[in-house]
């Protein structure tokens, strides 16, 4: 078969913020940038992020960035790395104006300046009072984010192949990587996409839960190429859940609805997040808020016919500030529920919404792995937003501190990518073997014939993950979930991919992502299994205290044997005092 080949300076696989902002800077220095996406661009899952992007610009209340970074450190409970986090919350004011500067119709204060709202997890001076650190577009922030640097993008020149497919990195002997296999959806032909770097900013997991905040269209692709390709993924114990999810349905409710003074009910009537966070209450962090929303269902306090979820009061705030500052959730209850809350509270239940693991990254986007006592970038290689590890997140990630991450990191790995072209000039000869290996893969699933649907095979995956690899975990239940999940993947082989003696492209697809899916899977609950403390969004019922002397540390999952390895938490900041950890509480 004749294989269409293209040459770039950079590939970019995924057109989200992360992979957009990091083209953005290498067009802009003139090199050929190829961006890779499964959906048309502005389809991708940065479009949903509704709540804001953490800054400390000070528009509201006092703030700056070392508080930011304490509470980031805090809310990661500890895990996080600081000299990212540094880095992280000292860019943030900087690349909001950026933003603004773009073109980010950012929502105003009366004298001009951005609008700032309260998130969960924010204070000033190092735990004090509540901080207002979060810069919005209304509730549609992601929305104008995305488009703009879509836009800008198309100024800078960046070529965009919409609607292509990644199915495996090709690396040579040397382990330098050389660019991708993509497959054209629409014509269903492969292509090589031979490029100097390649970034990977394919998002994050969260179909691998059947309730969840995620587009379809988030199989953790890239994070399962870096799995096939030998890289070990790290941290994929920590799955965040929203609180507030409709409740059933999965969709987000975004955080900024308490932000704006929203709080939660019980079926008593009862403010419950003050038993459980009795400073910041319905603004403690996710993990704790999720947490709470759980015990107090299973404790028999849900409201509902069921019983199954708690409520979310907005009905006292003014319809004007509804209107101004969370149209889209109104919009969203009423469309989803037929409930309108300007005049009666939405049922919410937490919500799988954010991979906090991933490929293992550093702060300049370099994929890293462990070498001897140390690591080492792979030439080649690099990560940024959800798919990636840095470790801004730790054990639990801030609201608000996703879509920064993704232009913090997207602009320093396209940085560091403009320096490592200056040095490395020319293609390097293809690995021929790497692409034969791609391409078996592919065809593997033109065989598949007549076994069972891969749609049902997702979904009992996802049931799974969800009973299995939940809000609480015990030994029991997870060892259950893994043989659960190993079983799923021994079936992949069966899937049936023919209807009517014809593979439809979208059918190979389909039954590529459950496969990434299913690889994802096998990481989370190995890793869940392996931490044997409960930390941030990872709660064991088995193990409920945080356990530094053991546990101050990332896990690394590979795929190869289902084997756990693990590395140092780097506990040094770029320029000031790193924070130990102490008791987390809110
Ligand atoms: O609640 C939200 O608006 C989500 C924000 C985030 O995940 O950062």
């Amino acid at each position: 078969m004749s294989l269409a080949r293209r040459r770039f300076d950079t590939l970019v696989i995924g057109a989200g913020g992360a992979g957009l902002r990091a083209a953005l800077s290498l067009a802009e220095a003139e090199a050929t940038v190829a961006v890779v996406s499964k959906v048309f661009p502005t389809r991708s899952h940065t479009v949903a992020a509704q709540g804001g992007i953490n800054a400390a610009l000070a528009n509201v209340l006092p703030d700056n960035w070392h508080w930011h970074m304490y509470d980031t450190i805090k809310g990661s409970d500890y895990l996080g790395d600081q000299d990212a986090i540094e880095y992280m919350c000292r860019s943030a004011a900087h690349l909001v104006y950026e933003l603004e500067h773009a073109g980010v119709p950012f929502s105003r204060l009366d004298d001009g300046r951005i609008y700032q709202r309260p998130f969960g997890g924010q204070s000033q001076d190092f735990g004090g009072a509540q901080a207002a650190r979060t810069c919005a577009a209304a509730d549609r922030t992601g929305h104008a984010i995305l488009h703009t640097l879509y836009q800008q993008n198309i100024r800078a020149r960046s070529h965009f192949f919409d609607e292509y497919f990644a199915i495996d990195l090709i690396r040579d002997a040397q382990g330098v990587i050389l660019g991708a296999l993509v497959l054209d959806i629409e014509s269903g032909e492969p292509m090589l996409i031979e490029a100097k770097t390649t970034l990977l900013a394919t998002g994050g997991a969260g179909q691998l839960f059947r309730t969840n905040t995620n587009a379809h269209i988030n199989t953790g692709d890239g994070l399962a190429m870096a799995l096939r390709a030998g890289i070990p993924l790290q941290d994929m114990e920590f799955f965040q859940f929203h609180p507030t999810g409709i409740a059933g349905k999965g969709m987000l409710i975004s955080e900024g609805a308490r932000g704006e003074g929203g709080y939660l009910l019980n079926s008593e009537g009862e403010r419950f997040m003050e038993r459980y966070a009795p400073h910041a209450k319905d603004l403690a962090s996710r993990d704790v808020v999720s947490r709470a929303i759980y015990t107090e269902v299973k404790q028999g306090r849900g409201c509902g016919t069921h019983k199954d979820h708690v409520l979310l009061k907005l009905d006292h705030l003014p319809e004007a500030l509804i209107a101004s500052r969370l149209p889209g959730i109104r919009q969203m209850a009423i469309t989803f529920l037929g409930i309108d809350p300007t005049s009666a509270p939405i049922p919410v239940y937490p919500t799988a919404h954010y991979t906090m693991g991933g490929i293992p990254t550093n702060r300049h986007g370099q994929v890293v792995v462990p070498v001897g006592q140390g690591e080492e970038a792979i030439p080649g290689l690099y990560a940024v937003g959800e798919c990636a590890c840095v470790s801004v997140h730790g054990a639990n990630r801030l609201g608000g501190n996703s879509l920064l991450d993704i232009v913090v990191f997207g602009r320093a790995a396209g940085q560091q990518i403009i320096d490592y072209l200056k040095e490395n000039r020319f293609h390097r000869p293809l690995d021929e073997a790497s692409l034969a290996q791609a391409m078996a893969h592919l065809q593997r699933w033109d065989q598949r014939g007549e076994g069972e649907s891969v749609a049902a095979l997702r979904a009992e995956l996802q049931q799974t993950m969800q009973e299995y690899c939940g809000v609480f975990r015990s030994a029991a239940v997870l060892g259950e979930g893994l043989e659960k999940v190993r079983a799923i993947k021994a079936r992949l082989a069966g899937v049936r991919l023919r209807d009517h003696g014809k593979i439809f492209n979208t059918a190979r697809i389909e039954a590529m992502e459950l496969e990434n899916l299913v690889d994802l899977g096998l990481a989370t609950v190995n890793s869940a299994l392996a931490r044997q403390e409960s930390r941030g969004a990872h709660s064991r019922i088995d193990y409920p205290e945080r356990d530094d002397v053991h546990w101050l540390k990332h896990s690394l999952f590979y795929l190869e044997g289902e084997r756990m390895d693990f590395k140092p938490v780097r506990m040094k900041p770029l320029s000031v005092a790193s924070f130990p950890p102490k008791p987390r509480v809110y």
